[in-house]
């Protein structure tokens, strides 16, 4: 054999255990670990299926919806993504995408990819977009799908939904919505706010793994998937097979792909720990948190990227980096002396903020403060070179 064994491969594997203080993913809690650590069951075993059967009620709850096609994908939340774009995107169609961050982008590049003809609006940075905006988009627009981030993580600012389901369909389009950052932390009513096409992330409030990426698709998305002049491009995601998969149509299950038991399993924990808290304890957990992290940022007279409270994102702060400071330093400090993660920006924001999340199981008055002290020794370490703040 030409190639050696490798020496890495020789040594204990390292996983530090890190307090995940940034835009995600975030600590599982202990039950979602244990869960993790659950024998292998076969993709279709019949407890397999009853996971599923189990998920599909729990991801019901958490979207509030009916939908009978909410399942969970074999991917990371831009897996979802792109299970939007490919399910609802034939060649030649108009999608129009409200752009005023990262995710936007991201969704504008793969609409592209799927030969749509893709139309943007935008905003300035750290603001979101009014009604009003969008009907007037829309109506010049007229596209088949319109696209919305509910929790852009890259600035931190959160879009509400009510009443853009009613504009969309007046105006005959589908609306598709991310909140991989925003689930079980905001409002969410899928069904009666009229959303079409919905995915999260399981690595955010949830507190799974990433890898298992929920989403649901109202019975008119899928009656306009079922009707496609093509097939949907990409295999992996095609959700009329998927759909099978997870037993949410007519006729037998298929085997679509190998499905992992283990995420399957953690999810069913993640969703499971949900319903026991409940989604409105959980909204009010995060709000309460988000709240504490403000009145301590202001004490240390940090300044909010995001002016506007509620326009702020309860799970990812941002805040503008100081002048005179060095984002890095501060977040390097945070991981070296505490091992706590803190983050910078991430696309338009780069270099521009610092980002805190709060989510799930970290959503802790305890973490808010430990994070507030963090962050002030880290900032005065960057501005004068020594660390002047012991915890
Ligand atoms: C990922 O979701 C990020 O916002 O960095």
């Amino acid at each position: 054999m030409d190639v050696p064994k490798p020496e890495c491969l020789k040594k204990n594997v390292n996983v530090p255990n890190k307090l995940l203080m940034g835009p995600g993913p975030s600590n599982c809690p202990p039950r979602v670990l244990k869960a993790l650590s659950q024998p292998i069951l076969g993709h279709m075993h019949p407890e397999t299926f009853q996971i599923m059967d189990d998920i599909k009620e729990g991801l019901k709850y958490i979207f509030q919806t009916n939908n009978t096609l909410t399942l969970a994908l074999s991917c990371s939340g831009h897996g979802g993504m792109e299970a939007v774009m490919c399910n609802l995107i034939e060649e030649g169609d108009t999608i129009l995408i409200a752009k005023n961050g990262i995710w936007g982008q991201r969704a504008e590049d793969m609409a592209n990819r799927c030969g749509a003809t893709v139309k943007t609006i935008d905003t300035e940075l750290g603001d979101n977009f009014s009604l009003a905006r969008i009907q007037n988009a829309i109506q010049s627009v007229k596209p088949k799908v319109f696209f919305i981030v509910q929790g852009e993580s890259s600035t931190g600012v959160y879009q509400p939904l009510e009443g853009i389901g009613d504009i969309c369909h007046r105006y005959n389009c589908l609306l598709a919505v991310d909140t991989v950052a925003s689930l079980g932390a905001v409002p969410l009513l899928v069904d009666q706010w009229n959303i079409d096409a919905i995915y999260t992330g399981s690595q955010k409030v949830l507190g799974v793994p990433p890898g298992i990426t929920p989403i649901s698709f109202s019975s008119r998305a899928q009656k306009i998937i079922f009707s496609r002049k093509t097939p949907v491009q990409i295999y992996y995601l095609d959700i009329t097979q998927i759909g099978q998969q997870w037993n949410c149509f007519e006729g037998p299950r298929i085997y679509h792909h190998t499905v992992s038991s283990s995420l399957l399993v953690a999810l069913r924990e993640g969703l499971a720990l949900v319903v026991e808290e409940g989604l409105e304890e959980l909204m009010k957990r995060h709000r309460d948190c988000a709240k504490r992290l403000y009145d301590g940022l202001e004490k240390l007279g940090l300044e909010p990227f995001v002016e506007e409270v509620h326009k702020r994102l309860p799970t990812v702060t941002t805040i503008k980096v100081p002048d005179g400071v060095n984002w890095l330093d501060v977040v390097g400090y945070a991981i070296k002396h505490f091992n706590l993660e803190l983050s910078g920006g991430l696309g338009p924001t780069a270099n521009k903020v610092f980002r805190i999340g709060l989510m799930g199981y970290n959503a802790k008055p305890e973490n808010v403060d430990k994070v507030l002290k963090v962050l002030q020794g880290g900032l005065q370490k960057s501005k004068n070179n020594k660390c002047l703040f012991k915890l």
